[in-house]
């Protein structure tokens, strides 16, 4: 018994160890692959040209030396909405229905590949990519299913391939700014204690689709889709998406790992399918992560609804000195905060870390205010100094393009859209059970 154990085990060793071989060997060959390709110009090429694969392909249009050799799209549409303005600037592409033709046909000249096509997707696009020999970026959410997501780190690995998830605050300099100057490095927040985040969206009707681009019940079959309506509003439905907390919260919950430098130990949730009653996925969902931090337990509450678009989207990290307000968008925030008991930041501000407060700190009144009720002074708001000026994605692109060119790092590889995934995936999960899911360090790694 102990002989067939110790047999079986040396015999799946050597399976391990050829396989481990092989991949090492693809990964060399794929390398020398890429470095033989000419820099300068890299070709890439597109799977899934919806909304967002158009904002993407501006983006790249915008970056030297990048050319378009061909799309992929199962929609006409898609395939005419964002494949016409690439020819428009001039770039020579084939357009693909299937993304198997489009890699067998241009794997050879190509050296990247931008995927957004939705979510449960993600995996076998990148994955058959990557084993082509090509670059990844693909957008978030890595995959509604964590065991696709996990096999998508794994390609990357032993195809020796870069993967980059698409968090595009990872490249923003005015988040890079924000969370590692200020919170990190400099500790202008005192420790970090609590974070919050929203992104809420005013009640909207499903996404339709003009008439004579309906697809056929037979091709919305091929490609797994049940009916228009599905494929048109993919996030909604458990198949394809994971509604808007892996949609619209993966971004934000993304950035308080990136803050904490740690996954969280714990996550709480509660949320519904409250209004919308032909959609499968909760419309509203809040939830509270705990994270161990050097100085104790820190907590972020997020919250997602789509009743009313009151708060937008934004962050807010919060220390003992004081907070952080930011989004995407600077109008909806861009500034830090300095409580009155906190250290005089007029140091940071002559470094140019901060703008001089905007804000001058009000005297606290209790003027017309019930007894009960005491009024602080308003923390005075000190600008942040960094200037956004491209497009929200063009810096996480050029990120991925200039570690293909130059070795540079990756600043949202798998292995970190990875930890992300497993955190928002969870929300889902804590909803359903009612359940508090306590996370092992382990889960975090593939
Ligand atoms: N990073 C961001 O800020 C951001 C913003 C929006 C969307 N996204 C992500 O981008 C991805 C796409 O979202 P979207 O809003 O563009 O959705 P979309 O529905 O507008 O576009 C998806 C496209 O993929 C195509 N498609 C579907 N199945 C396909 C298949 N098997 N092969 C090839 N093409 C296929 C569809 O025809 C469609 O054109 C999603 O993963 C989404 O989460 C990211």
């Amino acid at each position: 018994m102990m002989e067939m154990k110790r047999n079986q085990f040396m015999q799946s060793a050597a399976v391990a160890g050829t396989m481990l071989a092989a991949m090492k060997a693809r990964a060399i060959e794929n390398a020398e692959l890429s470095a033989r390709k000419n820099p300068d110009q890299l070709n890439i090429a597109l799977i899934g040209a919806g909304a967002q694969g158009r904002i993407l392909t501006e983006s790249c249009l915008r970056i030297p030396g990048i050319r378009f050799k061909a799309v992929c799209d199962i929609w006409e549409y898609s395939q005419k909405y964002t494949g016409n303005v690439i020819k428009k600037y001039g770039h020579d592409i084939k357009i693909y229905e299937d993304y198997k033709e489009l890699i067998a046909a241009h794997k050879d000249e190509l050296d990247a590949v931008v995927v957004a096509s939705p979510d449960w997707m993600h995996a076998e696009h990148a994955n058959a990519c990557m084993e082509a020999g090509l670059h990844v970026y693909s957008e978030k959410e890595m995959s509604n299913s964590l065991a696709k997501a996990a096999t998508m780190v794994q390609t990357s690995k032993a195809t020796g391939q870069l993967l980059q998830i698409g968090h595009q605050r990872r490249s923003n300099p005015r988040y890079i700014h924000a969370i590692e100057t200020l919170i990190h490095q400099e500790k202008l927040l005192g420790s970090v204690t609590t974070a919050t985040a929203q992104w809420n969206r005013a009640k909207a009707d499903d996404i339709g689709f003009p008439k004579k681009f309906e697809m056929d019940a037979a091709t919305l079959d091929k490609y797994g889709y049940n009916s228009m309506q599905e494929f048109r509003n993919w996030r909604w439905y458990k198949k394809y998406g994971g509604g808007p907390i892996v949609d619209l919260g993966s971004h934000q919950i993304d950035l308080f790992e990136w803050v904490w430098e740690n996954n969280p130990k714990s996550v709480i949730a509660s949320g519904g399918t409250d209004f919308y009653d032909h959609r499968e996925w909760y419309d509203n969902v809040m939830c509270i992560y705990e994270y161990d931090t050097p100085e104790g337990t820190a907590r972020a509450f997020y919250e997602t609804q789509t009743t009313t678009g009151r708060g937008g989207f934004s962050e807010a990290f919060r220390g003992t000195n004081g907070y952080i307000d930011i989004a995407e968008v600077p109008a909806q925030g861009n500034a830090a905060y300095r409580e009155a008991h906190a250290p005089e930041w007029d140091a940071f501000a002559a470094k140019g870390l901060i703008k001089q407060k905007a804000t001058p700190i009000k005297k606290a009144s209790t003027k017309n205010v019930a007894v009960d009720v005491r009024v602080t002074a308003a923390a005075a708001s000190w600008p942040l100094p960094v200037d956004m000026t491209k497009p929200a994605h063009q810096p996480h692109l050029e990120n991925f393009f200039n570690a293909i060119r130059y070795g540079t790092e990756l600043n949202c590889p798998g292995e970190t859209g990875y930890e992300t995934c497993v955190a928002v995936l969870a929300v889902n999960r804590a909803v359903a059970t009612g359940q508090k899911i306590e996370f092992k360090k382990s889960d975090f790694h593939v």
